[in-house]
């Protein structure tokens, strides 16, 4: 039995997340951490709001509330949700919490000791009228690169430039509209980064088994060469840059900067879960107390991959101790909606909570895992999404576990039948099934999504094929003990079904077991097909659960694609 520490990237407290959130690192994580549960191993899966930073301070004021009220209710919604999708979190945290806010001082506290910190002037845009500094999204104006006239401090959206808020033409500010607007000299903390550059080189090089996707982001950013990375901002929301033991004249009101205190949370959320729970959180992280024989798997989308190869590993190595660091990092390219992106600012595509409105999280989970942007960017359509629910799910899935159960309802009595002897039928399924079991352990352990999303199906497919040939129905006028072999091997292929579809369809992968009389279905099945395929005894009780999966009609079809777009 390993330890297997899994972290998805933290979502932003700024309300409810779209599907492309979902699809690209809390969903990816929680089928690995649930298969991974199953195998036998201790996991621990933490996620966690990421609280601080403009975009929470904007979107409290936009709800016309104050920036701590606003993440305590977000963050209880976030939570909600995601206890709809089923995702399987030992914790749920808070960036902003007293044990992120410790940690990441404390982190600030030995890259200065280890002289990665430098302070220095940086010229920023300070608002009169506002009687503050404007940082990253507090101000707006026209890119300087495209002349989009509604560019962002931080980023313009148009052309995606990364910009200075200084660079800006006729900025204005997002407080109070404000266009007199000055730059002013301010003080910041930076940690250098350029001279960490050999470390992380060195330890992304020790990385070889890393995806593509990101060796080659981190690399990219490698070879452009680190540069320092000001870590802190003239805020008031975040984490308080002055602490006992750091007495630094003039950071009296500045706070670090959202993405130094963010995976530190990953961190900070663990600590939380121990004093939650009276676990130990240092056998997970420090790497003398024994976090050294932990696999660390994290997961997110591409645009993260920097701050979590480069950036955050800067923070841990330069603090000389003795962290645990990131083994694998599985990132995801994007899920593009209908003729662009999914869009929180924009409210572009389909949002967690509106998704539930339309059917139940297991056919969202069993779409967005099966199609994930796993090699490439993959565009959502309602079209693929009703052949994931209709074909995959009702008429495989769905399908296969009815029309068994019905049957042994009315032709047994709903018990199970003893089995008789079993013909070459069973031996070529239980080859068949050996092989793509075996397929399907394998890419589960590669973190290969995709494809044991599609070693799944074939498995499902498997079920129908050998309930075609073997024909039980037929069988039964003539040689009723044949007949009941038959039904008995169908009944455990569903049970077997439900423990290997759990990662994907929990809440399904339960009913389905219920109705064998089956226990959770937490127990990934091991080599021996035949021992897996007989916990369904005969004489046990069976009864077909209400109807499985429900279609999507055309219909419905057309008025989602009106009511989201696209189609
Ligand atoms: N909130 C960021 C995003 O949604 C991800 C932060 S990941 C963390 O893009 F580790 F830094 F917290
Ligand atoms: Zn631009």
């Amino acid at each position: 039995m390993a330890r297997i520490l899994i972290t998805s990237a933290l979502p932003y407290i700024n309300g409810v997340k779209h599907l492309g959130n979902l699809a690209g690192s809390m969903l990816p994580a929680d089928a690995y951490a649930r298969f991974q549960r199953a195998r036998g191993h201790e996991v621990l899966y933490v996620c966690a709001t990421d609280e601080h930073g403009t975009p929470a301070e904007l979107a409290a004021a936009a709800a016309g509330q104050d920036v701590a009220a606003y993440c305590v209710e977000q963050h209880a919604a976030q939570k909600a949700i995601s206890d709809a999708y089923a995702l399987s979190f030992d914790w749920f945290g808070r960036s902003s919490s007293p044990q992120n806010c410790e940690l990441t001082q404390h982190f600030a506290h030995v890259l200065e000791q280890n002289g990665y910190i430098e302070e220095r002037t940086d010229r920023m845009v300070y608002s009169p009228d506002d009687g503050r500094f404007l940082p990253d999204r507090y101000v707006e104006g026209t890119c300087p690169v495209c002349a989009f006239t509604k560019a962002r401090g931080d980023q313009c959206d148009n052309c995606g430039s990364l910009l200075d808020p200084v660079e800006l033409i006729e900025p204005y500010s997002t407080i109070s509209g404000s266009r007199d607007l000055e730059v002013r000299d301010t003080n910041h903390l930076y940690v250098r980064q350029s001279a960490l550059a050999d470390d992380i080189r060195a330890w992304v090089d020790s990385k070889a088994d890393w995806p593509m996707l990101t060796r080659s982001i981190a690399y990219k950013h490698l070879d452009e060469g680190l540069i320092d990375r000001g870590i802190t901002r003239d805020l008031a929301w975040g984490v308080p840059v002055a602490h006992n033991g750091m007495a630094r004249p003039g950071f009296g009101h500045k706070v670090f900067y959202v993405w130094f205190d963010a995976p530190i949370e990953y961190i900070g959320a663990t600590r939380e879960w121990a004093d939650a729970t009276g676990a130990d959180w240092k056998r997970w992280w420090r790497l003398d107390e024994g976090a050294a024989d932990v696999r660390y798997v994290q997961f997110m989308g591409k645009d993260n991959v920097a701050f979590h190869s480069v950036n955050f590993p800067a923070t841990i190595l330069g603090s000389r101790e003795p962290w645990k660091t990131v083994d694998m990092l599985k990132s995801f390219n994007w899920l593009n909606w209908y003729g662009g992106k999914f869009s929180t600012s924009q409210g572009r595509g389909v949002f967690m909570d509106q998704a539930l409105e339309l059917l139940p999280s297991d056919a969202w989970r069993w779409y967005l895992l099966a199609n994930c942007p796993e090699g490439s960017d993959t565009a959502f359509t309602w079209e693929q999404f009703a052949t994931a629910v209709n074909k995959d799910l009702a008429d495989v899935l769905g399908n296969f576990v009815n029309r068994i159960l019905k049957f042994c309802e009315t032709r047994f009595d709903g018990v199970t039948p003893e089995g008789g002897e079993d013909s070459p039928l069973e031996a070529r399924l239980h080859a068949e099934l050996g092989a793509r079991m075996a397929e399907l352990t394998a890419s589960f352990e590669a973190i290969e999504i995709r494809k044991s999303a599609q070693a799944l199906r074939a498995i499902w497919v498997l079920g129908n094929e050998y309930l075609a040939e073997a024909a039980p129905w037929t069988a039964v006028k003539t040689d009723r003990a044949r007949a009941g072999a038959v039904v008995r091997t169908a009944l455990n292929l569903a049970a077997l079904f439900a423990r290997l579809s759990a990662p994907f369809i929990p809440t399904s992968a339960r009913i389905i077991a219920q109705a064998l009389g089956q226990g959770e279905p937490a127990v990934w099945p091991g080599d021996d097909v035949v021992a897996e395929l007989s916990h369904v005894r005969a004489g046990v009780a069976v009864r077909a659960p209400e109807v499985l999966f429900r279609k999507v009609d055309d219909a419905q079809l057309a008025e989602w694609a009106l009511r989201f777009g696209g189609g």
